[in-house]
């Protein structure tokens, strides 16, 4: 379903060069739960950003479901994004002025849904992540565990083809993280959304379905579980 090919990114800042990803080649079948482990500055966030239509390629093509996203221009990408992806980030990155509620509701009113359908909806996603009751309290009000659920429901409640997590439980107390994955996977059974998450945690590879290591911007082993 996605397929990521000769994939190269190099920075620039001033007079040096960071070649961030050295030719990337992998293919991701639809429902897989697939860890992208490495060390930090190894290219993670790199490829996460370039999978996300978040950040454009130097060389090399990924195509999703046989769009060729990296020939999508700026507004395009954008609507993809919007479209087909769901994000999960370290910080959870909330909106703090939104309840859980709102926060989860907002990506359904971007797609211009009808007001009851993003009601059943949002608070079916919030019951399934284990926050009923607390759809009307602000980020500052729920624990790290629980902000990151709410981002999880904002992820899937719009059936995204991919949902793309850079590391999601950095910001967590071990158990905490180790629930955030047991949801993430549940989510990934229960819907057969695809997952693709980052991290340097053993914990967290071990839930993975498909482990791909990377060193320096290049694949050094990519193993099934
Ligand atoms: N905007 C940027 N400008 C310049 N260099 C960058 C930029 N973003 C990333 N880099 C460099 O590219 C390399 C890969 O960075 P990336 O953020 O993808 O690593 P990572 O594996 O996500 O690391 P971490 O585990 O610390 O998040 C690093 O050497 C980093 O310093
Ligand atoms: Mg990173």
């Amino acid at each position: 379903m996605i397929t990521i090919k000769g994939v190269r990114k190099t920075y620039k800042a001033g007079d040096t060069e960071v070649k961030a990803l050295r030719g990337i080649d992998l293919e991701i079948h639809k429902g897989e739960f697939i860890s992208i482990a490495g060390p930090s500055g190894s290219g993670k966030t790199t490829l996460l950003n370039l999978i996300g239509c978040i950040d454009t390629v130097d060389e090399g093509k990924i195509t999703i479901d046989e769009e060729v996203v990296t020939e999508l221009d700026k507004e395009a990408k954008t609507s993809y994004r919007r479209n087909k992806l769901g994000f999960i980030f370290q910080s959870y990155n909330l909106i703090p002025v939104l309840t859980a509620y709102e926060n989860v509701a907002l990506s359904l009113q971007l797609l211009g849904l009808k007001e009851k359908e993003i009601k059943e909806r949002t608070m079916t996603i919030l019951k399934e992540v284990g926050l009923e009751g607390m759809e009307d309290r602000r980020p500052a009000k729920l624990s790290g565990g629980q902000q990151q659920r709410v981002a999880v429901a904002r992820a899937l409640v719009k059936n995204p083809l991919i949902v793309l997590a850079d590391e999601p439980t950095a910001n967590l107390d071990s158990h905490t993280g180790e629930e955030i994955l047991k949801l993430m996977k549940k989510m990934n059974e229960k819907h057969g959304t695809t997952f693709i998450f980052s991290t340097h945690d053993k914990m967290v590879m071990e839930y993975a379905s498909r482990l791909v290591s990377i060193h320096d911007g290049e694949f050094t082993s990519d193993e099934r579980r």
